[in-house]
């Protein structure tokens, strides 16, 4: 076996085996459909919805709640600055202007004030993310979206639970979409889930991802054009052994990053991820940011990492920057403005938070990272 340390990847045990298993084999006929059924069942109890709704990514729940609330051209859409293109690639696919406002300092998170300088008479929605398992501060956000009459689409991609106040994350917009991608804290190798405590919503998401069919059409009778977007039930089937497993792998990314904290705490100069006191991160990629003084961008630690055998990925580029949104005038504006998401971002480095990531090799990731800052 490779001594390669990896950057993510699942825990995996035979329970999810045999749930895949007894999908494939036994799912069909009278039993067609319900994994899925049952894996949107225990998610939404674990998060404490009313619906979930199982896709076959984030990406799709993202696209599926923009559409629900009629969002579309002429409308924007405030996105934190610093995240995965995901978080805002569905919102241009509905034909929306993106926003890009900065970031907290601390969580990383969502800005309340920089989302507040970002509300046009065009402003629809605000779509805070749930970054590396942190959450924004909901309180501040959830008393401009009342005042602006906004909704709240939550990215809660990475921060399976993670909690605010008490509250589980996906539970703190007005609808929340979750991603079970193989790196993720729950996986289904590729996968996502939408949940809403808003029944009329929920009708319209089972309406718009099933080719426009009207919950209960036998006939066939597409009432609009719209998407598919459905979870496979062997996926659904690996998603429900997960969900009964929740609390093992959530415990199993809080103790991994303290092993880090512990391994990194006297080394000055590094930041690692923050958990105010309100809330519980659930870590889902550790991440240092590193003082500049050392001299060491995210790029060049990479690779040196890449070296010694450990993979890593780098902290979110501002996604204003990226190639992808060059030549739009929000890009443009946002460049100049976010500068949290512009002075954090080349300095961030998310190290190996595999599931299934060992005590000892954390040591070995925090010593070599000691010997390539010259500490050791
Ligand atoms: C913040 C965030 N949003 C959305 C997504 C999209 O998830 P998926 O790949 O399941 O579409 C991801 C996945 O990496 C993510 O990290």
């Amino acid at each position: 076996m490779s001594d390669r340390i990896p950057i993510a990847g699942p825990s995996i045990t035979q329970r999810e085996i045999d749930c895949a298993t007894d999908a494939a084999a036994n799912g069909w006929y009278e039993r067609a459909g319900e994994y899925p059924r049952r894996f949107e069942k225990s998610f939404a109890e674990y998060i404490g919805v009313k619906h979930a709704v199982s896709l076959p990514s984030c990406t799709s729940g993202l696209h599926l709640a923009l559409a629900g609330l009629s969002i579309g051209p002429g409308d924007e859409v405030i996105v934190p600055d610093l995240t995965w293109i995901a978080s805002a690639a569905p919102i241009t696919y509905v034909g929306a202007t993106v926003v890009f406002a900065d970031i907290d300092e601390c969580t990383w998170c969502l800005d309340a004030e920089s989302v507040r300088a970002c509300i046009t008479e065009n402003t629809k929605a605000i779509l805070p993310v749930d970054l590396y398992g942190g959450v924004p501060d909901y309180t501040a956000l959830r008393a401009i979206a009342d005042e602006h009459g906004l909704k709240i689409i939550e990215d809660a991609a990475e921060a399976i639970g993670s909690e605010f106040d008490g509250r589980k994350a996906g539970s703190l917009g007005d609808v929340a979409t979750f991603s079970f991608h193989g790196s993720k804290t729950f996986t289904t190798g590729e996968g996502g889930m939408l949940v809403t405590d808003d029944d009329e919503l929920h009708a319209r998401v089972m309406q718009l991802r099933d080719h426009g069919r009207e919950p209960g059409d036998i006939q066939f009778k597409n009432t609009e054009v719209a998407f598919k977007y459905k979870m496979p039930p062997v996926a659904a089937a690996i998603g429900l052994a997960q969900v009964e497993r929740a609390e093992e792998l959530v415990a199993r990314k809080r103790e991994t990053f303290e092993w880090y904290r512990e391994a990194l705490a006297d080394v000055e100069g590094i930041t690692l991820n923050h958990e105010p006191a309100n809330t519980k991160n659930t870590f889902w990629m550790v991440t240092a940011v590193l003082d500049p003084m050392l001299e060491w961008p995210k790029e060049k630690l990479m690779v040196a990492f890449d070296a010694e055998g450990i993979d890593s990925r780098p902290m979110f580029h501002p996604i204003s920057s990226l190639p992808a949104y060059d030549g739009q005038a929000e890009a443009a504006v946002a460049r100049k403005r976010n500068a949290v998401s512009y002075r954090l971002s080349p300095w961030g480095i998310n190290l190996p938070s595999a599931m299934n990531l060992t005590y000892e090799q954390v040591q070995r990731v925090a010593e070599t990272l000691r010997r390539i800052l010259g500490l050791s």
